[in-house]
């Protein structure tokens, strides 16, 4: 891999169910299957210099799917974090999770909990795994914050931009991701970052998720280094300040 390295990357992990169908297994057996993927996705992550990885594991639309899923999901997620936190650890992994926790049984929370606080000092790549999260609540919270500050006369409505909006919202000590992955084949957001994918160069893959490897990875590596990121200036400008 050569040229830009994104420093933050995000991923909406998708085909988890597609793929168990396609092996006739049960949907579970998919989001099994998906830990493999993860393991992958951070291991390229960390090998190609990229600092951020935030990884959507559970929307907050997910909640209406069957309630043997769900309940099995949410099974896996503790026996994932029992399973792989050491070995992040071991990989001065820093994890942090996003989303409404307070929805998850305390089981889980407490899982949650132990795994921040062992890897809190780390300094290699920063994990975040979304679970229970939505953008648009992401949005509200932020929203009710801001309002909060207002009301307790610590911020005037006029000094309210996008650093005092963006400071109530789940990621605001990271900067904004540089490259957003869906797997799947669907080329659509469902609810993730919204705010802060603004400016995200967007991937999509048909791969399945339990398919996504390290190759898969540099592919949406090498169409992130190809592109020129504008913010709204034009080439010319982007290319006198390169030069
Ligand atoms: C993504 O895979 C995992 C979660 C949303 C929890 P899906 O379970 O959505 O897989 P498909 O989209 O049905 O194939
Ligand atoms: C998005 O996948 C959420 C996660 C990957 C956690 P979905 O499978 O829930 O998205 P939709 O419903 O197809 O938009
Ligand atoms: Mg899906």
């Amino acid at each position: 891999m050569t040229g830009n390295v994104p420093r933050h990357v995000a991923i909406i992990m998708d085909g988890n169910g597609r793929w168990a169908n396609s092996k006739r297994k049960p949907r579970l057996a998919g989001h099994r299957a998906g830990v493999k993927s993860v393991r992958a996705s951070v291991e390229t992550a960390t090998q190609r210099g990229v600092e951020y990885l935030t990884l959507f594991a559970f929307s907050s639309e997910n909640w209406s799917r069957p309630e043997e899923e769900v309940s099995s999901l949410m099974d896996l997620f503790v026996e994932a974090l029992r399973r792989e936190v050491d070995e992040l650890h071991r990989n001065n992994v820093r994890l942090n999770f996003i989303g409404l926790l307070d929805e998850l049984s305390s089981g889980l929370r407490e899982k949650i909990r132990q795994s921040e606080e062992t890897t809190a000092n780390n300094t290699g790549l920063r994990l975040t795994v979304a679970i229970a999260y939505g953008g648009r609540w992401d949005i509200v919270e932020a929203s009710k914050a801001v309002a909060r500050r207002v009301l307790d006369g610590s911020l005037q409505v006029d000094e309210i931009g996008d650093a005092e909006f963006a400071s109530g919202l789940q990621l605001s000590t990271i900067p904004d991701p540089d490259l957003l992955i869906r797997t799947g084949g669907e080329q659509r957001i469902s609810n993730f970052l919204l705010w802060n994918l603004a400016y995200a160069e967007l991937w999509f893959t048909d791969v399945l998720w339990p398919e996504f490897d390290e190759k898969v990875f540099d592919e949406a590596l090498s169409f992130f280094a190809a592109k020129q990121r504008r913010f709204g200036h034009t080439g010319d400008q982007v290319e006198a300040v390169e030069c």
